[in-house]
C-alpha cells in the first residue's frame, strides 16, 4: 500500500499534486509520503505483536533511505536503527533516534567508529569477525566500557535474490563462517569489554520466498541452544531486514508480513530473547518515488528490426542506479493519467553510459518535451545511491505529510559543487 495514487487523473502524493511539486522545486527529484513511511513501519510492528512477539525492536536500516527527516519520521513511532558508519550514527542521533536503540552493523568498523558508537552508548555491535571482537574489545576496555555484541552468522543460505544483494552464503563477505560460530563466542567470553548477548544474521536483500527465511531462523535456534548448553547469556536475536517489496505496481506478490512474523514466532518465539529486525526497503522503497521530465524523444535506426524508441528524461542512473546495477524493474507511469495509444519505449537518462535507463521496452503514450513522469518504489536505494557523475547536481528530495510538503534536501547550486574542489597553487 502507498499513498501515490491519482485523483481526477493527476498523480498525487497524498493531498498534494505531483504536478504542483515539480512546479515548485523542478525536476528532478524524489518524493517521500510520510503516510506510506507510518503505515510500513506500523504494519510490520503489528504482525510482530500479533504473532504474539512481545519483545521485539524494529531497527530501521537506515541505509535504505538516510534522509533526516524520513529517519525523524520513524523515529517518532518508536524505531530503532540499523547502522553502518559514523556517518549514519550522526544522522540517527541527530533525526532522534535515541543510542540505546542503535545497532551497529558492517564488515568494516574502525577503532574510531567503534569509540563513537561506544561514547553515545549503542545498543549493540553486530561484529563480524574475531578480528573486530579483538579490536572492539581493546577499543571498549581502554574507555572503560562493555561493549554489547552479537555475532553476525553466515548461515549459508541462498536467499533466491538477486547475486549483488545476496549476503548469506558462505562465499559472501558478511559474518563469521557458520562452523567457527560457536568458537567465536567462545572466543568473545574470555575478552573483557564485549560481553557477547545476541545472535545476529541477514541472509540478503528483497527476497520474495519466506522459505530462506524459515531455513535461516531454524539454523538460529539450532546454535542458540548449543550456545546456552555452553552457559551463554544471549539475549536479543537480531534477525536482519531482507524482506522483498512490490516494484511492479500491480503485478507481484510480496511476501506478507504477517506469515513472516508468524514463521519467526513459530521457530523463535520462546526463545526468551528480543527479537530484532532491520528492514530497510519494506519501510521505505514504495514511501517514494522519482519524478521526472521528459527532454526530448528520438528513434534509433528505424530500418532495423528491433529499432528502438528513446524517451530522453532528466533523471538517470545517477538518481536510481537499481535498473542498470541489479537488473531491477521499477514501474514508470505519466504523471498526467493518459489514455492515448502506447508505443514501446527504452526511457534513458542523459548520461553519456550506455546503462543509463530508468526502463527498458516500456508501454508508454509519445509524450512531449516537458510531461512528467513517475518511476516508482524509488525511496529505498535510489537518493542515497546518487551521483554527481556527469557533474550533475544531486536532486532534491521531498517529503509530503498529507497537504503539508516540505524540501528535506535541496538541490545544490553548481558553485556549491565547485566550491569543494580546488586548483592548487602551483598549476
Ligand atoms: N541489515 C543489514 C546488515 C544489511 O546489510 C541490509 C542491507 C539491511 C539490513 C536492510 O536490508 P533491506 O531490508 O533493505 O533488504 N542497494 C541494494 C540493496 C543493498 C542492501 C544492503 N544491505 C538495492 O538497491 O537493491
Amino acid at each position: 500500500m502507498d499513498e501515490f495514487t491519482y485523483r481526477h487523473g493527476a498523480l498525487h502524493a497524498e493531498d498534494m499534486p505531483i504536478a504542483t511539486l515539480a512546479e515548485a522545486v523542478g525536476t528532478p527529484f524524489y518524493c517521500y509520503s510520510a503516510a506510506t513511511l507510518r503505515h510500513h513501519y506500523n504494519v510490520l510492528d503489528n504482525a510482530l505483536a500479533e504473532a504474539g512477539l512481545a519483545e521485539r525492536l524494529i531497527c530501521y536500516s537506515v541505509k535504505a533511505n538516510s534522509n533526516l527527516a524520513v529517519i525523524a519520521t520513524l523515529a517518532q513511532l518508536g524505531a530503532g536503527a540499523d547502522i553502518v558508519s559514523q556517518g549514519e550514527l550522526r544522522r540517527a542521533l541527530e533525526a532522534g533516534i535515541p543510542a540505546e536503540k542503535i545497532v551497529f552493523s558492517g564488515v568494516g568498523k574502525t577503532a574510531d567508529e567503534m569509540r563513537a558508537a561506544l561514547t553515545v552508548g549503542i545498543l549493540q555491535f553486530n561484529v563480524e569477525s574475531l578480528s573486530e571482537i579483538d579490536l572492539l574489545a581493546e577499543t571498549a576496555n581502554a574507555m572503560g566500557k562493555t561493549a554489547q555484541i552479537a555475532l553476525r552468522v553466515n548461515p549459508d543460505i541462498d536467499a533466491g535474490t538477486h547475486e549483488k544483494i545476496s549476503t548469506g552464503k558462505a562465499e559472501n563477505k558478511f559474518g563469521i563462517a557458520w562452523e567457527d560460530a560457536e568458537a567465536g563466542f567462545a572466543h568473545a567470553r574470555a575478552l573483557d569489554g564485549v560481553a557477547a548477548t545476541g545472535i545476529d544474521i541477514h541472509i540478503g536483500s528483497q527476497i520474495t520466498e519466506l522459505e530462506p527465511f524459515r531455513r535461516a531462523f531454524e539454523k538460529i535456534a539450532g546454535l542458540l541452544a548449543n550456545l546456552r548448553a555452553d552457559g551463554h547469556k544471549i539475549q536479543r536475536l537480531d534477525l536482519g531486514g531482507g524482506l522483498g517489496v512490490p516494484y511492479g505496481r500491480d503485478n507481484d506478490t510480496p511476501p506478507d508480513p504477517l506469515a513472516y512474523a508468524q514463521i519467526i514466532a513459530d521457530v523463535l518465539g520462546d526463545s526468551g530473547c528480543t527479537i530484532m529486525l532491520e528492514p530497510g526497503r519494506l519501510i521505505a522503497a514504495n514511501a517514494g518515488i522519482l519524478v521526472t521530465s521528459v527532454i526530448r524523444t528520438k528513434q534509433g535506426a528505424a530500418s532495423r528490426e528491433g529499432g528502438k524508441n528513446f524517451m530522453i528524461v532528466d533523471a538517470a542512473m545517477t538518481e536510481l542506479i537499481r535498473p542498470t546495477l541489479y537488473d531491477a524493474h521499477h514501474h514508470i507511469a505519466p504523471v498526467a493519467e493518459n489514455e492515448a495509444a502506447t508505443k514501446q519505449w527504452d526511457v534513458v537518462g542523459p548520461v553519456c553510459e550506455t546503462g543509463d535507463y530508468l526502463g527498458l521496452d516500456r508501454a508508454l503514450p509519445v509524450l512531449e518535451s516537458g510531461a512528467l513522469l513517475a518511476v516508482f518504489a524509488a525511496g529505498a536505494y535510489g537518493a542515497v545511491l546518487g551521483s554527481a557523475y556527469n557533474t550533475r547536481l544531486p536532486a532534491p528530495e521531498v517529503l509530503v505529510d498529507g497537504e503539508k510538503w516540505a524540501v528535506v534536501r535541496a538541490r545544490p547550486d553548481y558553485q556549491t559543487l565547485l566550491d569543494g574542489e580546488a586548483i592548487p597553487d602551483w598549476l
